[in-house]
């Protein structure tokens, strides 16, 4: 089973959005993917249209007490799962804190999962907190979006300090710029400027979008009610090199 990671320090990047399309992208080519929705906020919950419960909260299932397959839950759409979010995940962060195995925290859970799924894709909450230090530990790729401003680079740049220390061996980056208005000089710059320096951003950008926004209305990816729209083509473009990228 693959893990991607949709993660940054900041929020509002566009973490769920990108994980929702994605997955769901992973699950049209007949992956069997799963998306767990790890921020209490339940964003990828609410656009699966799942009610953001967990029997036994986060800290149940990660201990693996009662069986995980319960808390899975189908999203209507072939090939994709999802475990929805439970507001128990406010405090995840203690609880791995105080396991008496913390780089250990997710094995179990993950365990019972790879039997199941080829891709999974966490939806992970903002912060550099200690849940973000155990997904460093089991992703395979962390997926970066950032909004093209000079606040987002610095806290990417906070982000690759502490990974350079932090790192796991099988650990990939792939950075991306969303929401993109090339109209605007600043974006303009910063995305051809990091994407001519830095090969590591990927060249597919997310561009700033009322049709992407409009999925707080319909409750699902772009990429499922708008297919065949530029948006929806964005999003394969990038999936398509993301995962040449991860190989
Ligand atoms: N490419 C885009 N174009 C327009 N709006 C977007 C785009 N990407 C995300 N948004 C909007 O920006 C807001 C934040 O997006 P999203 O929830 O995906 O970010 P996030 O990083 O997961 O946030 P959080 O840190 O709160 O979990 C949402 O209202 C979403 O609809
Ligand atoms: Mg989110």
């Amino acid at each position: 089973m693959k893990i991607f990671a949709s993660y940054n320090i900041k929020g509002g990047v566009g973490k769920t959005t990108c994980a929702v399309n994605l997955a769901y992208l992973s699950a049209q080519e007949g992956a069997r993917t799963l998306i767990w929705d790890l921020d209490p906020q339940g964003g990828t919950s609410y656009y699966m249209c799942v009610k953001p419960k967990v029997e036994g909260g986060a800290k149940g299932l990660l201990e693996g007490k009662g069986d995980v397959g319960q808390s899975l839950r189908m999203t209507g759409y072939p090939n994709l799962d999802l475990l929805p979010a439970d507001i128990s995940l406010r405090m995840l962060d203690v609880e791995i804190h105080d396991m008496k195995k913390p780089d250990h925290a997710f094995e179990k859970t993950l365990k019972h999962l790879a039997k199941d799924y080829d891709n999974l894709f966490l939806d992970c909450p903002p912060n550099l907190s200690q849940t973000a230090e155990q997904i460093f530990r089991i992703a395979d790729v962390l997926l970066v979006p950032l909004i093209p401003t000079t606040l987002s680079l610095r806290a990417y740049n906070r982000l690759v300090e502490f990974l350079s220390a932090n790192r796991s061996k099988k650990l990939r980056v792939i950075p991306f710029f969303n929401q993109v208005n090339m109209d605007k000089p600043i974006h303009r710059a910063v995305v051809n400027n990091v994407r001519e320096k830095h090969s590591i951003f990927m060249k597919n950008i997310i561009p700033d979008s009322s049709v992407i926004e409009a999925m707080g209305v319909k409750r699902s990816p772009v990429c499922s009610f708008a297919k065949e729209s530029d948006e929806a083509k964005a999003f394969r473009a990038l999936w398509s090199e993301m995962k040449e990228r991860a190989g």
